[in-house]
């Protein structure tokens, strides 16, 4: 019988990759312009289904797949992916919650610590040679994380991590902002729902952690910045486009808030031109929240569960348009 043509697209484990190239005829592409990629796109006809990362799913290419039956993403957000033309045309979708959320979580909760100590800015300060005296003066010192107030826009599976550590961890108070009450929440972790408005002014950390949606898309500009405590530090853990990125510059410039962490940029790989590199108060990730490498791997299997649940004529666990299956 012939095999199934599956495309694997950026970022699958190797175990995960082996184990699929023995049930599936697998293309691996990595670093590639999926747009002009004439290798790609011959694949791409005959193509049943799709594994990877961060792959943009929208019209034009769906245009170049006659015979798709599934996207899986190897991650939880899935703001590459055009879910209402994917439906359309009667194509699975899946992406890999809950598997991830406690590893995000310490990312996040890591850049809080980062930030708030200054940590790779000292790390670099001595390993440059630079620590001469004994005791520093408090120009090198930061500022208490514990008992502070920390602020989560977007309390889901991972805002709730976040949540759980620093409250039972960190005696911080929490108040969160989504778009239900989260009353579970509240009871583990009281946690105190605050409009956006309100959460930001009373916040000494912001930490955001939505998806990346039409409705979050620039959610946090100038103005929001602005209400801000001038000591606030704002840590960005979901999408590059959910803030406006100049704004947070000219935030940081003008000292509307302290500092930030960052793990996800408006443009990735971030530019080697971008403000944001050369500000000290700035701490860096390049978007690597989930990746660990147990966490990556169970990613991986959970992406393939869902391709060959979807390619065997299963429903997929995490199937995100659940309106396809009949
Ligand atoms: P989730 O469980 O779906 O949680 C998302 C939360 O965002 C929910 O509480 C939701 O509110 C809230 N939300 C959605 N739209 C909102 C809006 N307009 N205003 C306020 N809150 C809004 O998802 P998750 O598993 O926690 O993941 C969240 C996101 O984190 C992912 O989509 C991804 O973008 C990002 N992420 C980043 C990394 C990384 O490496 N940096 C790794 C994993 C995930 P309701 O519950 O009220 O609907
Ligand atoms: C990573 O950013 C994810 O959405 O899983």
């Amino acid at each position: 019988m012939m095999k199934k043509k599956v495309i694997a697209y950026e970022r699958v484990e190797e175990p995960v990759l082996k184990e699929l190239e023995s049930t599936f005829d697998l293309e691996f592409f990595k670093n590639i312009n999926p747009k002009t990629d004439k290798n790609f796109l011959k694949h791409l006809q005959e193509a049943e289904g799709i594994i990877g990362l961060e792959l943009v799913v929208d019209k034009e290419l769906l245009d170049h797949a006659p015979n798709l039956k599934i996207v899986s993403n190897v991650s939880v957000g899935y703001n590459n992916l055009d879910i209402e033309e994917l439906t359309k045309r009667n194509i699975m979708a899946t992406n890999t919650p809950d598997v991830l959320t406690d590893t995000v979580a310490d990312t996040i909760f890591g850049l809080v610590l980062a930030t708030a100590r200054r940590i790779p800015e000292l790390d670099h300060f001595v390993k440059s040679r630079k620590w001469r005296d004994g005791a520093l003066s408090n120009e090198y010192f930061g500022v208490d994380v514990h008992h502070k107030t920390l602020g989560i826009i977007g309390m889901g599976r991972i805002g709730q991590a976040i949540a759980q550590r620093a409250h039972l961890g960190f005696d911080m108070d929490i108040l969160y902002h989504s778009r239900t009450p989260k009353p579970e929440a509240e009871e583990k972790y009281n946690a105190a729902y605050r409009s956006l408005e309100d959460l930001l002014k009373e916040s000494d950390f912001v930490v955001l952690i939505t998806p990346l949606t039409a409705e979050t898309e620039g959610l946090i500009g100038i103005s929001e910045f602005r209400l801000m405590k001038k000591s606030a530090m704002f840590i960005n853990g979901s999408r590059g486009k959910t803030i406006v990125e100049k704004d947070l510059i000219q935030a940081l410039k003008d000292g509307e808030i302290a500092a930030a962490g960052l793990d996800v940029f408006e443009q990735e790989p971030v530019e080697s031109n971008n403000p944001l590199l050369d500000m000290k108060n700035v701490v860096t990730l390049p978007h690597i929240g989930s990746s660990t490498h147990e966490t990556e791997l169970k990613m991986s299997q959970l992406a393939a569960k869902n391709l060959i649940a979807g390619l065997n004529g299963e429903k997929p666990p995490t199937l995100i348009n659940s309106q396809v299956w009949k």
